[in-house]
């Protein structure tokens, strides 16, 4: 896996939106992540795009997962994420932008039809990823199969208590969700992992260091050829 190593959060947005505006004139589908790690590389995206530097528009997105039971328009949805984050600062239309359903009446016809959406799309040509700090891509927890389609997984307690901080008070925190599955990320023809600040250090050295195994699912991106991850010195410290 290649790695570039930044200073901090800002240098690591700045170098993700090079590497994506290098690619983007290339790209038909372009696999997202949510969280709190891609947000500023998407305020700078978004920047770019108004300044006629780029452009989304001949794109399609599709996003890696969707909390199960928080219906499209729930504030903290990742449907509702994406739209304020990125999709209506872009003008970017309801057709070209894919998030699983989380309140599908048959989840698992649900998450076989969002495998079936991807392949019609031609699969996905980049596709971005965070790092959980106990090494989860998507909502793939450790344990998860590295062959693994998009299907309802269960969060673990770990996660839950890390995405808390975008519920309000005492709000109900989604305990499952759907997820592409780390077969289905490693069919993307290139990707792009970000990772900043320390808590995510002992899951950034797994990932890069230790024998690909189910206990840290980040390691399974070894197996792909073309895997870059840009990190900072926080995020990298406990590497060799
Ligand atoms: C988000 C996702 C997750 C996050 C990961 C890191 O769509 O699939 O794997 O990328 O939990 O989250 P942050 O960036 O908030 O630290």
């Amino acid at each position: 896996m290649r790695v570039i190593r930044t200073a901090d959060y800002e240098e690591m947005s700045r170098e993700a939106l090079v590497f994506v505006m290098e690619r983007l004139p290339h790209i038909r589908v372009l696999g997202l992540a949510t969280g709190g790690t891609p947000l500023r590389l998407y305020e700078k995206l978004i920047e770019a795009v108004h300044a006629g530097e780029t452009t989304m528009r001949h794109v399609h997105t599709v996003n890696l997962d969707e909390y199960v039971g928080l219906a499209d328009s729930h504030p903290q949805s990742y449907h509702a994420f994406m739209k304020k984050k990125l999709f209506d600062p872009l003008n970017l239309t309801p057709e070209q932008t894919h998030l699983p359903s989380g309140t599908a009446e048959d989840p698992e016809e649900e998450c076989r039809s969002y495998e079936k959406l991807i392949r019609s799309l031609g699969g996905i040509d980049l596709q971005m990823l965070g790092i959980g700090e106990n090494g989860h891509i998507a909502f793939n927890e450790p344990g998860s199969a590295f062959d693994g389609r998009t299907s309802v997984v269960k969060l673990a307690p770990s996660t839950k208590k890390a995405n808390a901080r975008f519920f309000k008070g005492n709000e109900f925190v989604p305990d499952r969700a759907v997820t592409m599955g780390i077969g289905t990320i490693l069919e993307a023809e290139e990707i792009l992992l970000l990772a900043s600040g320390e808590r995510k250090a002992q899951a950034v050295r797994c990932m890069l260091e230790e024998e690909p195994a189910e206990t840290c699912p980040a390691s399974a991106l070894q197996k792909h050829g073309r895997v870059t991850v840009i990190a900072d010195e926080e995020a990298l410290s406990l590497c060799r």
